[in-house]
Formats: C-alpha cells, sequence, structure tokens
C-alpha cells in the first residue's frame, strides 16, 4: 500500500502540465512508495483552472496561491508560475510545513534564492527545483561515466542552447506566454532561462566554476508591453556568451541566445578530457556520444551510445531495450527520485542549496557583462 502525497500545483501552463502529467504516470513504472495524488490546481483564472483541473484529474482548484498553502490536506506544493512568484510562494509554502517542489530559476536572483534555502532548511522541508535535464538517461549515463574517472583530467566544459523565437521586432513583451520577456517577472533573458539549465548540470558534472566574464546583448531594444499597451524598454538579454573558469582548471564556454535562426532549443553540450570526451545533443537526447582515445587506434573513434539498454540510467524502467524515451519523462524521472527519497528521508538533487549555486552564476554573469569585468562567483 503506497502513502498519499497530496500535490498542490500553482500555474497550468507548460510546466503545469508536464508535472501533472508526470504525477499521473509515475506508479505505473517506478515502484515508489509514495502515490501522487492530484489534490488541487491554483490559478488565477478559475474558469481556466477548472478546465486544467478536469483534463488532468485534479480533485479541486484554488485561485490564490495562499489558500492552496493554508490548506491542511495539501502535503507538497509544486510551483510552476514565473519565476517572480517563486521566492514569496516557496517561503510561505515551507513556513507552512509543506514539502515544496519549484521550478527553475529557482528565483530572480541569489538573494531571494539564499532566503528560499534558509526558509526550507529552517522548516527542515522536502524540496527539489525541477532542472530536469539532470534526469535524461544519456545525460545521467554521462555524468556516471564522468565519476568513475573515466575522461581523466577535464579541460573544457562547453555548452550551448540555442533558440529562435523572439527574434521578431513587433513581438510584444509581458502577460501570458510572453512573461519570459518581462525582466520584471523573468528575473533576466536567456541566462536564468536557458544558460542556467547549461550551469545546472556543467556545476553537476565538473564542480564549481570559480570566476567568469560574460557578454550580453538585447536586440530589440523596446517593445509593446501587453499588460500596460505602452512600448517600454526591454530589460532582458536576448544573448549572452560567458567564458568560466572551474575550480578542477578547466575551461568552460557558454553561449545562448534566442536570436539563432533555424534553432527551436538546440542544447549541446560537451567536455573534453585527457583520455575521453563526451558530447550530447538535446535533439537527439537518447544518444550519448563517447570517444576515448585508448580504445585501439584502427577502431578509435566517436560512439554514438543509443542509451535504451536496461542496465542504463532508468530504463530498465520502461520499454526494451532499442526503443526510446523523451522529454516528457525526465520529469517523470525527478518524480521517481523524489518519492523514493522521500521515504529514505534524503533529499534530491536539485535541491534549494544547490540550485542556489546555479543562481549565483547567473548573477555573476549578469554583473560581469553589466561591468564588463570578470567576476568571482558566490561560494
Ligand atoms: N524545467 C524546464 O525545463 C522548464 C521549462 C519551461 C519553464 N520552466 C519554468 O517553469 C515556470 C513556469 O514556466 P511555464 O513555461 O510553465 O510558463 P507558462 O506561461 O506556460 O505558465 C505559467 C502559469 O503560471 C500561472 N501564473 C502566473 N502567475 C501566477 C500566480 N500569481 N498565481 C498562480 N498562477 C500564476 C499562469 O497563469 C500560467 O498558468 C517558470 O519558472 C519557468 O522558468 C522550466
Amino acid at each position: 500500500m503506497r502513502t498519499k502525497l497530496n500535490i498542490g500545483l500553482i500555474g497550468y501552463g507548460f510546466m503545469g502540465r508536464a508535472h501533472s502529467n508526470a504525477y499521473r504516470k509515475v506508479n505505473h513504472f517506478f515502484d515508489v512508495p509514495y502515490q501522487p495524488v492530484l489534490k488541487a490546481a491554483c490559478a488565477r483564472n478559475e474558469l481556466k483552472a477548472k478546465a486544467f483541473a478536469d483534463q488532468w484529474g485534479y480533485e479541486s482548484v484554488e485561485t490564490d496561491w495562499r489558500r492552496l498553502i493554508e490548506r491542511p490536506d495539501i502535503d507538497a506544493v509544486d510551483i510552476c508560475a514565473p519565476n517572480n512568484v517563486h521566492r514569496e510562494i516557496a517561503i510561505a509554502a515551507a513556513r507552512s510545513g509543506k514539502t515544496v517542489l519549484c521550478e527553475k530559476p529557482l528565483a530572480m536572483d541569489g538573494c531571494q534564492a539564499l532566503e528560499m534555502v534558509e526558509a526550507v532548511e529552517a522548516a527542515g522541508v522536502p524540496n527539489t527545483v525541477w532542472y530536469n535535464y539532470r534526469r535524461v538517461p544519456a545525460v545521467t549515463l554521462a555524468k556516471r561515466l564522468i565519476d568513475e574517472g573515466r575522461l581523466g583530467k577535464i579541460f573544457h566544459y562547453r555548452a550551448v542552447f540555442l533558440q529562435d523565437w523572439t527574434i521578431s521586432a513587433d513581438l510584444p513583451q509581458g502577460g501570458q506566454g510572453l512573461w519570459r520577456l518581462d525582466a520584471g517577472v523573468a528575473g533576466s533573458g536567456v541566462t536564468g532561462d536557458l544558460l542556467a539549465h547549461c550551469f545546472d548540470t556543467a556545476l553537476w558534472f565538473n564542480g564549481r566554476i570559480e570566476r567568469l566574464t560574460a557578454m550580453t546583448e538585447t536586440f530589440v531594444k523596446q517593445r509593446k508591453h501587453n499588460l500596460t499597451g505602452n512600448v517600454e524598454p526591454v530589460g532582458i538579454d536576448d544573448a549572452c556568451a560567458v567564458l568560466a573558469r572551474f575550480a578542477n582548471g578547466s575551461m568552460g564556454t557558454f553561449e545562448s541566445t534566442r536570436y539563432a535562426r533555424g534553432h527551436k532549443a538546440l542544447y549541446t553540450l560537451e567536455i573534453n578530457g585527457e583520455h575521453a570526451s563526451i558530447a550530447w545533443d538535446l535533439h537527439d537526447l537518447h544518444r550519448l556520444s563517447y570517444f576515448d582515445h585508448r580504445d585501439e587506434s584502427i577502431t578509435r573513434g566517436w560512439r554514438s551510445i543509443h542509451v535504451t539498454d536496461a542496465d542504463m540510467p532508468y530504463m530498465d524502467k520502461w520499454w526494451v531495450p532499442g526503443l526510446q524515451i523523451g522529454y516528457e519523462h525526465t520529469f517523470v524521472h525527478q518524480v521517481a527520485d523524489f518519492l523514493a527519497n522521500l521515504a529514505k528521508g534524503e533529499p534530491t538533487s536539485p535541491t534549494f542549496r544547490e540550485a542556489l549555486a546555479t543562481q549565483y552564476v547567473c548573477d555573476a554573469v549578469l554583473a560581469s557583462a553589466r561591468e564588463h569585468s570578470w567576476e568571482e562567483v558566490r561560494k
């Protein structure tokens, strides 16, 4: 018999759907001691919240997240709303003794994120941040190969995250669907939205980033604001390039933009070590590229590992070798790990504290771009 975990989900957009799908699927595929119960969905528009609740099977709706948090029948609060409300909701939820799952980036900046870390740690509540790319099986496998020392001394880490959806100068900023262009809601542009994913994976794979320098650009300086109707300055970074020095002595380069025509969501990473290299591409997410210089020279070359065998991360829970899974499953994996760890009383990475480190890297990037400086990343 599984223990029920009553979920209160805030925000019914892209992530609200991805998480709801994960809660519904997890017990079919993973033998975990908890069963998520879709207790309440919260959004400001009652009709839309009801339609969402009906579609996904939530038992009730709330239109104010404060009421959701006050409810004694809610065990875990899942924050799928835009970045500017993460802090207030997470702190209130922690103080009410709720488990907190928060979408990334954890907060608008490191100061907010630190307050959130202090709140969950003071309350002693389980917490995690949805940096879901860690749980693409090929990415989890890469982490295993790195931790086994197969790459040897690491020289380079490079990652890019490219999109092309904001090129039109006619695109407005703000409001439903376009809050990512409004700095007051998003906190930053590609740095917090896309590079945060790259930094989270990089810190996990390769350890602390000590110093960095960055350049950002805002190609369209003014856009009509959907909420005010006025043409207003654009405060987000449309593009960002970063040079970084890791504590292990390796060099990092990171680039992200929403102006790379032809790319919808190209997240690629590569790590080069003394003996071996690893590369991964979100567009081909079930494959891991691996090159090992110690192979016999006449057959040495890049291998494309199809990450579907049962001895590969998470894959024993899905289909048969050769059949792949996709994006949505990364969220199922995070829920499965979270529920398994909850039963053991163990944290699920990335915790709020681990996500704070990513937030500090984002802060350093934005400060460097502003000041044209090299910045030390706060510990
Ligand atoms: N892990 C990932 O890969 C990933 C991908 C996309 C988005 N995100 C993050 O998830 C969060 C949500 O992004 P999204 O793409 O789902 O956005 P979205 O615009 O699709 O949905 C946001 C939802 O939040 C609701 N909302 C806004 N303010 C609210 C409030 N005060 N109270 C209750 N609901 C409110 C909106 O009505 C909407 O339903 C953001 O923090 C974003 O950075 C993470």
